[in-house]
């Protein structure tokens, strides 16, 4: 039975992979961990959750070796937009947290997770069915602390034997945490608003396609990795994984098929639209599926039908 520590868990991803995880492994064997007390304090309605500053190593060691952790789901990240604002304290947060992680699992004989993402790739990726093995050669602070996450796990595996994996997050769409500071959170913030107000005002160009995952497939992801056969891993760190690609323009259309008094305009934010425009259209995710058995559920209909639906019930019942 595995024993799994979940960093950054009050984030997007983490939220809703705390109660995934104790589905799969039993509720005491996950342990919840962020930095901000108010958000520990939320989780423990749910979790077993700890307040956990992961550049302290000292604290993150005692953690694990106290809790027996034998795998560590590293989400600690300032996401593409945000860390454009800081480009110092993404770096020092966003491998402070992986380096401690690779170093605490060596010691302790833990497994990783560390979500990587299409922010890993820059302008001379081929941006059309983007190959699992090509150039990577970003322009983001976000992405560059990817691309060196990336290679730094890999090395751990080669070099020491830890048991590093990854897959390349494309946006995640979600109903539970909001994400925060992505440059493709406006897909997830279009069906609070239109719940809310009926319309939506746009930062990211119309015609940007980018790659997105319903949540259910990513949890499925995070998991099916780290459950696969290590025999069968050719590619550690990390896989393309997706399940479909759209624009701005496509997603409020087809929400709009839905909701017809739905209405929606561009503010086109610079970074955002410079980021976007940096990143693939759509992945080619063909070896998760061959090594691992990567199979997405979802696509954009019944992602849409299933968003619009959970976000009207939580406008409805005052939660945002
Ligand atoms: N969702 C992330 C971002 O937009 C990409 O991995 O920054």
């Amino acid at each position: 039975m595995k024993r799994i520590l979940v960093l950054g868990a009050g984030g997007q991803i983490g939220t809703e992979l705390v109660p995934h995880l104790q589905k799969h492994y039993g509720y005491d064997n996950v342990i919840a961990a962020d930095l901000k007390p108010e958000i520990v304090a939320r989780l423990s309605k749910g979790a077993r959750a700890v307040t956990l500053n992961a550049l302290d190593i000292e604290s993150y060691a005692k953690l694990l070796k106290n809790e027996k952790i034998d795998t560590i789901y590293n989400l600690v990240a300032l996401l593409s937009a945000t860390g454009e604002k800081n480009p110092q304290l993404a770096w020092s947060l966003n491998m402070g947290a992986l380096l401690n992680s690779l170093n605490l699992a060596l010691d302790n004989n833990c497994s990783v997770f560390t979500p990587s993402s299409i922010g890993a790739f820059g302008e001379n990726t081929p941006h059309y069915k983007t190959p699992q093995d090509t150039v990577m050669r970003p322009n983001t602070i976000y992405g560059v602390c990817k691309v060196s996450g990336e290679l730094l796990s890999d090395y751990y595996h080669t070099r020491f034997g830890v048991d590093t994996r990854s897959v390349r997050f494309p946006g995640i769409i979600s109903n539970g945490a909001l994400p925060g500071g992505g440059t493709t959170d406006y897909a997830v913030e279009v069906f609070y608003e239109v719940a809310k107000h009926g319309r939506y005002t746009c930062e990211v160009p119309k015609d940007t396609y980018m790659d997105m995952l319903y949540m259910p497939d990513a949890l499925n992801a995070a998991t099916q990795v780290m459950e696969a056969d290590p025999y069968k891993l050719v590619h550690r760190n990390s896989f393309n994984v997706t399940s479909m690609s759209f624009t701005p323009e496509q997603l409020f259309t087809a929400i709009k098929k839905r909701v017809p008094s739905f209405t929606w305009d561009y503010k086109v934010d610079p970074v955002k639209a410079q980021i976007s425009a940096s990143w693939p259209d759509c992945l080619d995710d063909s070896c998760a599926r061959e090594e691992w058995g990567w199979n997405p559920q979802w696509g954009l209909d019944e992602m849409i039908d299933d968003m619009l639906e959970a976000c009207a019930r939580k406008v409805a019942n005052g939660e945002y």
